[in-house]
């Protein structure tokens, strides 16, 4: 018996069919092959697997595809614009703000919600705000300036 949920993934609309209980990471990442959000913790600790829910950061790996109908879900795949890369990608890649990667994606779509919310946060406000996005390799400080970078742009973008 088909279980299909109806959801719109970066401005497209997709039927899904997929067990109610799954985890919506495991759906993007082995239905739809949208794969820059990562599998860290399962728990709901780590921030690798954030994406936007309506614009609101969320752990793709604690929310059930049940509770996902006709919801608007944007993936880091999303952002880009053809060949022009959002304004927090570009400032990521600027300021080198990666080692080995893994928590990038996820960072990403916290900062662009942040600055979505905040244009122009303080040092200790974009702390504050990715303080569930946990990165291993260390690099928060220039984690922290690509999102300050980005804010000072001009041009932010809009997820
Ligand atoms: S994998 Fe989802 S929060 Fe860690
Ligand atoms: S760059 Fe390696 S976990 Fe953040």
């Amino acid at each position: 018996m088909p279980n299909v949920t109806k959801v719109r993934v970066n401005g497209v609309t997709r039927s899904i069919d997929a067990d109610p209980d799954r985890p919506l990471l495991g759906v993007l990442r082995d239905d739809l092959d949208l794969i820059g959000a990562k599998f860290g913790c399962g728990e709901g600790q780590c921030g690798a697997c954030t994406v936007l829910l309506a614009g609101t950061p969320v752990k793709s790996c604690r929310l059930k595809m049940s509770s996902l109908a006709d919801r608007e879900i944007t993936t880091v795949e999303g952002l880009a614009h053809g060949d022009a890369l959002h304004p927090v990608q570009q400032a990521f890649l600027d300021r080198d703000a990666l080692q080995c990667g893994y928590c990038t994606c996820g960072m990403i779509m916290c900062a662009v919600a942040l600055l979505n919310e905040n244009p122009h946060p303080t040092r200790d406000q974009v702390v504050e705000e990715m303080n569930g996005n946990v990165c291993r390799c260390g690099a928060y400080g220039r984690i922290v300036d690509a999102v300050l970078a980005a804010s000072n742009s001009g041009k932010k973008g809009k997820a």
